[in-house]
């Protein structure tokens, strides 16, 4: 099976919570392996570079401010089906309907104070972690 990378993000609502460690441990108890983290503010250019696809939603105001509302830690992260296993461990978007255990059951709030981001494809996860990482930042297992 083909090794992935997926873009992790811990939202501010969860970093300004103290739940940095509580999260990335949840990763790698589950096989996943952080290959590049950093903390930062969203820039408005990274911002749309992640979710500039709901320009227009609804919710895009409050997403926009909530992003830019204090640091978020973004990671790689790496494993044979990286993309999908994040997703499981992170659970539904709406933490109300996300199964018990899951990140955003656990930690999350309200579907716009949902603690964690994921990629949703391959192909999102490569022009997610572009908009963050340089190649020299990112150290996967394979080099
Ligand atoms: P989406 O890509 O649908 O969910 P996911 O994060 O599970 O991939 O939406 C991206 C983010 O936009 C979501 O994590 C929180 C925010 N959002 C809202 O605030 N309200 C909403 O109704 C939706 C659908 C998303
Ligand atoms: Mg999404």
């Amino acid at each position: 099976m083909t090794v992935e990378v997926t873009l992790s993000i811990i939202k501010p609502d969860a970093v300004h919570k103290n739940y940095i460690g509580e999260i990335i441990s949840r990763f790698e108890k589950d096989g996943l392996r952080v290959a590049a983290l950093k903390m930062l503010v969203f820039s408005r250019q990274q911002f749309l570079g992640i979710y500039g696809g709901h320009e227009g939603r609804p919710y895009f105001e409050d997403l926009t401010a909530f992003m830019a509302s204090g640091p978020s830690v973004v990671m790689v992260l790496e494993s044979e089906q990286a993309v999908a296993r994040n997703r499981a461990i992170m659970g539904h978007t709406n933490p109300k309907l996300a199964a018990p255990g899951t990140i955003r059951a656990d930690l999350g709030t309200a579907t716009n104070r949902n603690a964690v981001h994921g990629s949703d494809s391959t192909e999102t996860a490569q022009r997610e972690i572009a908009c963050l990482f340089s190649s020299e930042e990112i150290r996967t297992l394979g080099g």
